[in-house]
């Protein structure tokens, strides 16, 4: 066999499956993809399904703005007996590399998390049957010990009977089971969109970028910034902020005393001076705010950007695609050196993350 599985917020498998099938063609790969509508879940088949795996290992997982998580099936098991769900299971990976990990993981449905129970139950024995047949490596390593090109199992249930069976490369998909991050809400932060840019960072940055792209003593401009979530977290990191909002800001975070609030219009509000980062959670018409975005960059008032695209529109991949095109031939035209990661975040509704650099 040999498919794609891939994660994605309930509602956006059509925009996930577009998007895949978009970008696996400049690697030679064309396919055709299958999915049931809400499921979260999509499954991408490449007419020659040998290209499944080279294309897995060409393609960068952060390339993928509507799939939060992905992995190569190997078989796609229906009707496993009760008495030895096992039994087939460890068959499918004894054809393959041994790992150093494994996730049991489902749809992000509400029909998906029913499954929640059985995956923690199924995960030990699950484990040890591996184990013992040295398929997965004596003491798996916690998450966060996992090395860049080790290989992570994965068991994609979708019933307790129904399961994909498959594998990625640790490096080259999401940190996250499921591709969904357990993000702690910090009690003293004014608002729950803090988690938001919590996970930007988290998705769309390296652990080195996040050390050198977010420095104490930075300046940070948030448009659109009440009550202050996102100031928060900037704040959090040691830099002054300029918020722009007609809106109130939280006292406590004003108290702090690293906080300038500004009532002005976000789409009209210009620094005085360059500043480090700028970040946008205002809520309008993408193309609107694209445009912006891009000016704060070509203009060199900002050196990062984190801004919201929100897509209440049907074909939403197409949209981005579109919106993405636009920008990168202004940047060309202006001989603007820049680097683009966006991502449909867990945190996100109806509208993606992106961020943007100056090289
Ligand atoms: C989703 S909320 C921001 C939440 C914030 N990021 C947080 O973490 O608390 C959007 C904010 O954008 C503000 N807003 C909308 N249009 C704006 C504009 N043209 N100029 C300035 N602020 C605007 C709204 O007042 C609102 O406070």
């Amino acid at each position: 066999m040999g498919f794609l599985v891939l994660y994605c917020r309930s509602g956006f498998e059509k925009d996930c499956l577009a998007e895949i099938t978009d970008k696996a063609m400049p690697y030679g790969v064309s396919g055709y993809g299958k999915l049931n509508a809400a499921e979260g879940i999509v499954r991408f088949y490449p007419h020659d399904p040998s290209a499944a795996k080279s294309l897995m290992s060409r393609m960068q997982f952060s390339e993928l703005v509507f799939t939060r998580q992905w992995f190569l099936a190997e078989a796609e098991l229906e009707g496993l007996p009760e008495s030895d769900r096992l039994g087939p299971i460890v068959e499918v990976f004894s054809s393959l590399p041994a790992m150093t990990s494994l996730v049991l993981e489902y749809g992000d449905t509400n029909e998906g998390k029913q499954l929640s129970k059985f995956c923690r139950k199924f995960s030990n024995p699950a484990r040890q049957a591996l184990r013992k047949e040295g398929l997965l490596s004596a003491k798996s390593k916690a998450r966060d010990r996992a090395e860049d090109g080790e290989v992570r199992g994965h068991l994609c249930f979708i019933s307790g009977t129904h399961v994909i069976v498959g594998q990625s490369i640790e490096g080259n998909t999401s940190l996250w089971e499921m591709g969904v991050p357990r993000l702690k809400f910090p009690a003293a932060a004014p608002s729950r969109s803090t988690l938001k840019l919590e996970e930007a960072w988290l998705q769309l940055m390296t652990a080195e970028e996040r050390m050198s792209f977010l420095k104490f003593g930075h300046t940070a401009v948030d448009l659109g910034a009440a009550p202050g979530g996102w100031t928060w977290q900037l704040v959090n990191k040691g830099m002054k902020v300029w918020a722009i909002d007609n809106g109130p800001m939280e006292e406590k975070l004003m108290d702090t005393g690293k906080v300038v609030h500004l009532e002005k219009d976000a789409f009209v509000y210009k620094p005085p001076r360059a500043v480090d980062w700028m970040v946008c959670d205002v809520v309008d018409q993408p193309a609107k705010v694209a445009d912006r975005m891009q000016r704060w960059l070509l203009e060199r008032w900002c050196h990062y950007a984190i801004f919201n695209l929100k897509l209440p529109m049907k074909q939403r991949w197409a949209e981005v695609q579109s919106i993405f095109e636009r920008m990168d031939e202004k940047f060309a035209e202006k001989g603007v050196s820049y680097e683009l990661r966006a991502k449909h975040l867990y945190h996100d509704r109806e509208e993606i993350t992106v961020f943007v650099r100056l090289l």
